[in-house]
């Protein structure tokens, strides 16, 4: 089984979110059940070559791409994943990488990932290497299953290849002006109102993948649901249930590797839930450095997020000042819109005993952070699958997060399901709701053995890779087209 995976962004090398570090696990899983990987992402000038001990390609160099009336020419530099067999492409083409950010609102962000795609098929041509599955990863790699059946046919090289897209977030559709349809290199007949290319007057990447992937997959069995909805399908709900048959939800593991307490580097002290008292080191040099006084009878509610409207901010504003009342502390991390980061900073000032805010991208910091609070709280107006609550149960770290998507998945609420709960969890989208989740768990939190219990629930379960990659290698084999 040949698989060629594309990504914008893959752990260790450049990250926003979860897709990162689906992008950095998965395919090293993928390589460990045999399949034989090639993973794609550009090489951002935000990449240190030397970090990663990137070599030159010794085939693909100096490789012009026409785009409509303009032409821009790349070079590639491999590595392989960590710890694994996957070999990772760079793209490095400094005119669309080299930017502040990875995503950008600049006027050729279309561009720079069609130019992507386009780089990707001519590296498998110029290795006539024909992957039996394309793994797209959301809308900067969604346009590969339309180029593959529209533009590519030509090339025998693909006639055996199928497609698969995995949607990690709905919400981020790719949408641009229809004019790059032709630097796609894309015929254009498939752009009309209600067409494979069209929605809401833009030319949308991943409504194209949507219609021209094989399959379609999502990051948790909920999300798959909730996403055939008007609520949750962000307009595309309706292409999606067309689709029904062929969407499928598959949840996303943790990669034991980079997030386990027993090893991670970014511990002051490692541990496991037989030796739970050290998890106790961790917190109190996480609050030595935040500023905050140490009490061990006070809980600590850590976050860890993208700071947008996604992930619940707008419920919390009015929750927090309530809930600060009482003896709780917190610890919060996360970059994002300006809005809620002025909304933190403000009541880091107006609680300095209380709530430290670090704004900012801060992997080791996150590290510490679920190791060293008592709760992590995820209040997601929707949630595709969140890592951060399986990274928690893995560290001890006891989740509060609304009942949606993949949370939904993975935590049980205590108080409904006293035998194997692992979390709390709340379902009505509101600041009520919360302030009483929040409330039952510093209630939980003074009862020490159930607490205790809830912890070695959590760190016991297994959330690795190994089911979920079966699932896309089955998928992947449902969709092989060569001999088995
Ligand atoms: P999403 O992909 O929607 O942001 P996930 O829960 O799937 O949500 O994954 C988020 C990932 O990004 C986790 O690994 C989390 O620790 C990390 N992360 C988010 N914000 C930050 C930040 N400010 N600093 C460091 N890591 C972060
Ligand atoms: C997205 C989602 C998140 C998911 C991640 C990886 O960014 O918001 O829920 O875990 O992708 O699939």
């Amino acid at each position: 089984m040949k698989v060629c995976f594309a990504s914008s962004e893959c752990v260790p090398y450049a990250k926003t979110g979860g897709l990162a570090d689906v992008s950095g696990a998965l395919p090293k899983s993928l390589a460990a059940l045999g399949v034989k990987i090639k993973s794609f992402m550009p090489l951002y000038n935000l990449i240190n070559i030397a970090d990663y001990d990137l070599k030159p390609d010794p085939i693909n160099q100096n490789i012009q791409i026409h785009m409509g009336r303009s032409s821009h020419i790349f070079n590639t530099w491999n590595a392989t994943l960590p710890d694994s067999q996957a070999q990772v492409y760079f793209i490095d083409c400094p005119d669309f990488f080299h930017r502040d950010k990875l995503y950008t609102n600049h006027p050729d962000e279309a561009e720079r990932f069609i130019f992507l795609q386009l780089a990707i098929l001519r590296i498998l041509q110029n290795e006539q290497w024909a992957p039996d599955i394309i793994h797209c990863n959301d809308w900067q790699t969604a346009l590969l299953p339309a180029m593959l059946k529209l533009s590519y046919r030509w090339d025998n090289l693909f006639e055996k290849t199928s497609t698969l897209l995995s949607i990690h977030n709905i919400g981020y559709q790719g949408r641009f002006s229809r004019d790059s349809i032709y630097g796609a290199g894309l015929p254009y007949q498939h752009y009309f109102p209600g067409g494979p290319f069209e929605f809401y007057d833009s030319f949308c990447f991943l409504k194209a993948g949507i219609v021209f992937a094989d399959k379609i997959s999502t990051v948790s069995e909920t999300y798959a649901q909730e996403i055939q909805t008007p609520e949750f399908g962000a307009g595309l709900e309706g292409v999606l249930h067309q689709r029904k048959n062929d969407l499928t939800g598959i949840l996303n593991g943790i990669d034991d590797d980079f997030w386990n307490p027993a090893t991670d580097v970014h511990l002051p002290q490692n541990y496991t839930w037989e030796n739970l008292t050290k998890k106790r080191q961790n917190k109190r040099e996480l609050l030595q450095d935040a500023g905050l006084q140490y009490d061990v009878k006070i809980p600590v509610i850590g976050m860890i997020s993208r700071l947008a409207k996604q992930k619940g901010f707008d419920i919390l504003q009015p929750v927090l000042q309530k809930v600060i009342q009482q003896p709780v502390q917190f610890i919060i991390l996360g970059t994002g819109e300006q809005e809620y980061e002025k909304f933190l900073r403000q009541m880091a000032c107006d609680y300095p005993d209380k709530i430290a805010v670090t704004i900012g991208f801060n992997e080791g910091l996150a590290h510490r952070i679920t190791a060293g609070a008592d709760m992590f709280l995820m209040p997601s107006h929707y949630e595709p699958c969140g890592l951060n609550q399986m990274y928690s149960l893995n560290y001890g770290t006891v989740p509060i997060v609304r009942q949606t998507g993949g949370l939904a998945d993975t935590i049980i609420d205590r108080d409904a399901h006293p035998k194997n709960g692992n979390g709390l969890s709340f379902t009505r989208y509101s600041s009520e709701s919360l302030h009483a989740a929040l409330l039952r768990g510093l209630k939980l939190f003074k009862n020490k053995n159930v607490w205790k219990k809830m912890i070695e629930q959590g760190m016991q379960a297994d959330f690795s890779w190994n089911s979920s990659a079966k699932k896309y290698l089955k998928l992947y084999k449902s969709l092989q087209k060569t001999e088995k």
